[in-house]
């Protein structure tokens, strides 16, 4: 992490307590001075930007190999024991309902894979629903490559359904050795770390 990235995490409880004040305020004159507000500055940085160096949850370790265990609580609900907590059975993660709720409240809802991206036989004009339970037929597949690929591709543990995380990797490459930690620095985050992922539920 470089130093502006730190200052920026640094500040931003700032910004935030700043912006709190400023919005009551707000409130609280809003019946005496209705005064159109000033347009905001613009900001010295772009929107992308902001998100990357603030709050990329993705990036937990440090330019100098440091492991940023403040990261992990974005996502768990504790800083997870790395020698203990093995796989997705033993953490416990932010979310109140679906599992993908950790990811969809910075990532968009597109349906996918299934079109762009896809190898031209699996591809179709509209992508289907992933995010279900899987047929035998996918399951067999998958246990089929998972034999001879080290790498895991772990279901939802509550509803036994595939999830984001069953074909993203959302860790830092480096941050955890053996299976767990494969795909982690490949394209898309994706399990399969170069490999062909749909093969790995899908023969053709
Ligand atoms: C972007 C969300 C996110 C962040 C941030 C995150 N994790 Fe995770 N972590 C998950 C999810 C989801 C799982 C369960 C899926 C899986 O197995 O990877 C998990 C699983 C784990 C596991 C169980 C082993 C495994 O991969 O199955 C360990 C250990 C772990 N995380 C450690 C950490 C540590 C340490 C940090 C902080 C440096 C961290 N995680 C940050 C989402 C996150
Ligand atoms: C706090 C916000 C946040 C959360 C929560 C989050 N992400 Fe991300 N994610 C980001 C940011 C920021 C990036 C980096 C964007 C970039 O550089 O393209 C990113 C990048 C990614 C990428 C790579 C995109 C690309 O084009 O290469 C994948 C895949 C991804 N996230 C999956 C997940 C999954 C799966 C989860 C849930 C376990 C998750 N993310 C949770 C913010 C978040
Ligand atoms: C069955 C595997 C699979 C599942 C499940 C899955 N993804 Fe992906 N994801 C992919 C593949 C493959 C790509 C790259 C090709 C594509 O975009 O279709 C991708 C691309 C992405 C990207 C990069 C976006 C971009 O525009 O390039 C993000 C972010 C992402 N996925 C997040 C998620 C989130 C969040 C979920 C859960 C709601 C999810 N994925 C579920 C396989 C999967
Ligand atoms: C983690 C396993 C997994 C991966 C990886 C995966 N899929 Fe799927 N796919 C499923 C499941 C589950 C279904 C729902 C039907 C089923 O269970 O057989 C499905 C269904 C489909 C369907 C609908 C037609 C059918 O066969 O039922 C298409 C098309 C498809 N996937 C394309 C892709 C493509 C393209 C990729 C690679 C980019 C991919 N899938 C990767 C699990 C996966």
């Amino acid at each position: 992490m470089t130093a502006s990235k730190k200052i920026s995490v640094f500040i931003l409880p700032f910004v935030l307590a700043a912006c709190a004040a400023a919005f009551a305020a707000g409130v609280s004159s809003a019946a005496d001075a209705p005064a159109v507000p000033a347009a905001a500055p613009k900001p010295p940085y772009t929107a992308i930007e902001a998100v990357t160096t603030i709050i990329d949850p993705h990036t937990q370790i440090s330019d100098e190999g440091h492991i940023l265990w403040e990261k992990c609580i974005i996502c768990h609900r504790n800083v997870p024991d790395l020698k203990k907590e093995k796989s997705i059975s033993d953490v416990t993660l932010r979310y109140a309902n679906e599992m993908k709720d950790l990811c969809l409240g910075c990532h968009i809802d597109r349906k996918h894979p299934g079109t762009e991206g896809a190898s031209v036989m699996m591809s179709a004009a509209e992508a289907p629903d992933h995010l279900v339970v899987p047929s035998q037929t996918v399951k067999q597949n998958l246990r089929l490559m998972l034999k001879s690929t080290p790498t895991i591709f772990p279901f939802d543990p509550k509803t036994g359904k595939v999830t984001c995380v069953t074909c993203h990797n959302p860790h830092e490459k480096g941050l955890q050795s053996g299976k767990a930690g494969w795909g982690a620095g490949s394209f898309k985050r994706l399990r399969a770390e170069g490999d062909d992922i749909c093969q790995y539920c899908h023969r053709k």
